[in-house]
């Protein structure tokens, strides 16, 4: 018996060592892929496992631990570029526009569908990538320009089809409470945010297809998290999560991967200019009833758009994560099925499928909100009573 269990030791001491070798040789050839905590974790993991059981056990759980491990990081292997072709929606600016220059320089073909294709974004495009970059007018709210961008597509890919589409575009219209924005502003976000991935998509799937290719579909963290002031926003994203969601399980069959990206706050144009905060503005306030602006007040409406400066305030101006997560979205083995870059995003997302509603609401009271002003008639004692 005891000599069974000195050989298990030692075939156990084997495996551990060929699996951990492996492992961390993965980790030393891509080091992006996980941090050094993982690392550290997993040495504290080995130690607690030899420290806890007697030796043969605690090989055993080592083993399997270094299997497990193993397992993933085989999961989180880049496939070769080898020139593979990807289209990225909403080049112009931001992170569409980073994206398209990462992609090309680690030598993917990028298609950068571009909103203007006159303007400084593509034209910066133009100058500054390689050869393979092409940049597509594509208007992802106009079908005529989406099939437009299709036939270009198709005439360079030919039969080696599109490896993947990065729906990307995407507005954040005007905040304000959701009785107080517009029904045009609630459209546009859906035309741009929801309909038209949604008909990127339909329109590419067969050239994805044919590569069995990914479909990465950046949303938000606010489609996850309901968060004050953005009504309009938040529902287009829940909207285009639930959509990725649906279709990571109908595609499967056709070998095509889906993921989901939520990134938090990181400062773009997403948030507008001071001009377009004017327009918007005017627009809320042609759109809102007499008795809607008395209730509200105009000291409450005209500080909406404070929340915009937030934002920006607020965001981090390093994008690197959102285009890392997309990078492995598109290029790692196993894509996760969602990535949320940014920790607040990260977070936030625990924390509301975690905590119960009241506390979610209660922590989050303060967040977006315009201080402590409150709609006019809720500050008139007469008002107050009578809501109670
Ligand atoms: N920044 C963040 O913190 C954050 C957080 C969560 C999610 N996101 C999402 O990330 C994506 C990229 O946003 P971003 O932060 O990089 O903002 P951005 O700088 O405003 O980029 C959005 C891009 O989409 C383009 N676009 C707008 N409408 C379009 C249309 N109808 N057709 C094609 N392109 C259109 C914009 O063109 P113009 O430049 O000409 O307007 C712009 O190039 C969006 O989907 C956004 O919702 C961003």
């Amino acid at each position: 018996m005891s000599t069974f269990f000195s050989e298990m030791v030692w075939l156990c001491l084997a495996v551990t060592a060929v699996l951990g070798g492996t492992v961390l040789c993965k980790y030393k050839k891509s080091p992006g892929q996980v941090g050094s905590l993982a690392v550290c974790l997993a040495g504290l993991w080995g130690v607690a496992c030899l420290l806890s059981w007697s030796l043969f056990w605690g090989l055993l759980f080592l083993s399997l631990s270094c299997f497990l491990v193993h397992t993933y990081f085989s999961g989180q292997a880049l496939l070769p570029v080898d020139g593979k072709a990807v289209l990225v929606t909403g080049s112009d600016s931001g992170i569409g526009h980073a994206l398209s220059k990462y992609l090309d320089t680690l030598g993917f073909t990028v298609f950068a569908g571009v909103l203007n294709e006159k303007g400084s974004g593509a034209e910066e495009l133009r100058r500054t990538c390689s050869e393979r970059l092409s940049v597509l007018q594509l208007d992802i709210t106009n079908p005529e320009q989406i099939k437009a961008a299709y036939s270009k597509v198709v005439d360079k890919v030919q039969d080696r089809g599109l490896w993947a589409v990065v729906n990307n575009a995407g507005i954040i219209g005007f905040p304000g409470d959701g009785e107080l924005v517009p029904m045009t502003i609630y459209r546009q976000c859906m035309a741009v945010n929801f309909f038209g991935a949604v008909e990127v998509t339909k329109t590419f799937l067969p050239l994805l297809r044919r590569a069995k290719g990914r479909l990465v579909n950046i949303s938000s963290m606010a489609g996850g998290v309901p968060l004050k002031k953005l009504a309009a926003y938040s529902s287009s994203k829940a909207a285009l999560t639930m959509f990725s969601s649906v279709m990571r399980q109908e595609l499967s069959k056709w070998e095509i991967k889906v993921s989901v990206i939520q990134p938090g706050g990181f400062r773009t144009g997403i948030a507008g200019t001071i001009d377009m905060w004017d327009k918007q503005e005017k627009n809320l306030l042609d759109h809102l009833s007499p008795e809607v602006q008395e209730d509200y007040g105009q000291d409450y409406i005209l500080a909406q758009r404070n929340l915009l400066g937030y934002i920006d305030k607020c965001s981090r101006t390093d994008i690197s994560p959102v285009l890392r997560d997309v990078h492995h979205a598109v290029r790692a083995k196993s894509p996760s099925a969602f990535y949320a870059p940014g920790r607040p995003s990260y977070l936030m997302l625990c924390f509301v499928s975690l905590s119960p509603t009241s506390l979610f609401d209660y922590v989050t009271e303060n967040m977006f909100s315009s201080g402590n002003l409150k709609p006019r008639a809720l500050s008139m004692p007469k008002l107050k009573n009578k809501a109670m």
